[in-house]
């Protein structure tokens, strides 16, 4: 899977919300084949700082419209760019970036999927090519409040959902480790992104159950090619970049003390 320099056309900029927008791209050839867990580098044009493009997840991938789709919450100058964009414009992206998750090699895996606020995004695509595979996997999804949990219809689409608040607007009040069907269902694979004390938490969870857990970090990046090591991350195999090696990892390759 060879990345590309695309430049790609907004169809769709959806704002959700408390800063988060939906955006769906297309390009004028077909886009190139992309995995759950894979992420894009965007050029954020007509920003004065900001020089670097930005990381960001792949939310979707649709194969029959040509669509790629990126969840994205306003949170500096270069994320507000994007948010602003309308549809016709154009962003250019590097993509696709990185390894993505671990397909279960056999259908009646048991399966859950934990995402915190807009680290959700990748757990999308993931549960909709596990569904197409015939695995309906469980998503526990948690963020602050009711309006840090997005496109929730499309999550039931593939697979069993369940949602924590912290503040308790909806589902469970609490935190995604603490929810009820964790203590209900036995799981043979997780998968997680989001913050890193939730991730670290949910690594400790599937250690206790002995389940496969994978993470998706978020370290900071620059290049996001492997060239600039300022997303360095320590293993087992030593310092590696988690732009090229990762950005998922199986936690039994982390020196995380969990
Ligand atoms: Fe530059 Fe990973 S972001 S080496």
């Amino acid at each position: 899977m060879r990345k590309q320099i695309v430049d790609l056309r907004v169809t769709c900029a959806e704002h959700l919300g408390r800063g988060y927008v939906l955006l769906k791209l297309t390009g004028d050839e077909v886009l190139p084949v992309m995995f759950p867990g894979q992420f894009a580098e965007l050029r954020a044009d007509g920003c004065a700082h900001t020089f670097l493009r930005r990381p960001i997840s792949i939310n979707f991938f649709d194969e029959v419209c040509n669509e790629v789709w990126f969840l994205i919450h306003a949170v500096g100058e270069g994320t507000r760019a994007f948010c602003s964009l309308k549809v016709g414009d154009r962003l250019n992206a590097v993509l696709p970036l990185g390894n993505g998750f671990t397909f279960p090699t056999r259908k009646n895996l048991s399966v859950l999927l934990v995402g915190g606020g807009v680290g959700s995004a990748p757990l999308l695509f993931f549960g909709r090519k596990l569904s197409e595979i015939g695995c309906r996997p469980t998503f526990v999804l948690g963020g602050r409040s009711s309006d840090d949990l997005l496109q929730l219809d499309f999550f039931e689409k593939f697979g069993e959902l369940y949602v924590t608040t912290e503040d308790g607007s909806l589902g469970e009040k609490g935190y995604v480790t603490g929810h009820s069907v964790l203590g209900k269902k036995r799981f043979d694979y997780v998968a997680t992104c989001g913050p890193k004390p939730m991730m670290m938490s949910v690594a400790r969870y599937a250690r206790g159950v002995g389940a496969v857990c994978e993470v998706s970090l978020e370290n900071l990046m620059a290049c996001g090619l492997g060239a600039c090591l300022c997303c360095v991350e320590e293993t087992t195999d030593g310092n590696v970049c988690v732009c090229k090696e990762g950005p998922v990892f199986n936690i039994d390759r982390l020196l995380w003390r969990i």
